[in-house]
């Protein structure tokens, strides 16, 4: 069965290679593809570099709600938003390859750092869930090594980066809007009791 959906087509075609793009863009929208991309060489150059996500608004940004009250910890939070963001604008204009080795250094600093300062604020206040958050944290850092051992001495895809892209978004979805958001909830009952 053929569904129809919307998919953005970012990359670029060189001229008379346009027919690929339509093709392209039209399989993403009728096919049951998710992620993907198309990269053709003829002679030697490369003519066509196409990648398209079903998964479209994947822009983020940073709003005041999502903070726990804790300066130290928002601000983290904060810059991994806008680290994503970053990423997404210079993907959606062509030069996330640029960008990438920047923002795997900022992971790598990110893990090291803001889940020490956050699990040593949860052992501050007696958190409740440190031990299952700790194991959250756990996974993530793992991933991120995962990712930065993959990518030595590799050129960066533009499959790396819709990977990168999605496997960030639902660290946001998922890790700081629901886990670290009850860090804020225990300690708004704390304050209550
Ligand atoms: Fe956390
Ligand atoms: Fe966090």
């Amino acid at each position: 069965m053929s569904h129809t959906k919307k998919c953005e087509i970012h990359g670029t075609v060189a001229p008379g290679f346009e027919s690929v793009r339509q093709l392209y863009e039209h399989n993403m929208n009728t096919m049951a593809e998710e992620n993907t991309q198309l990269c053709i060489y003829y002679r030697g150059e490369r003519v066509v570099d196409l990648w398209a996500s079903a998964t479209n608004d994947t822009s983020f940004s940073w709003q005041k709600d999502y903070e726990i009250g804790v300066d130290e910890i928002d601000l983290e939070h904060k810059s991994i938003i806008d680290n994503y963001e970053k990423l997404y604008h210079y993907m959606i204009t062509g030069k996330g390859h640029d960008y990438y080795d920047e923002m795997v250094q900022f992971l790598e600093k990110y893990v090291n750092e803001h889940f020490v300062h956050e699990e040593l604020f949860q052992k501050s206040i007696n958190y409740d869930q440190m031990a299952e958050h700790a194991e959250h944290h756990r996974l993530f850092k793992e991933k991120v090594f995962g990712i930065i051992a993959n990518q030595k001495e590799k050129e960066v895809t533009n499959m790396d980066l819709v990977r990168i892209n999605l496997f960030l978004k639902d660290w946001l979805l998922h890790h700081i809007l629901v886990e670290d958001a009850k860090i804020g909830i225990f300690l708004g009952k704390k304050a209550n009791h």
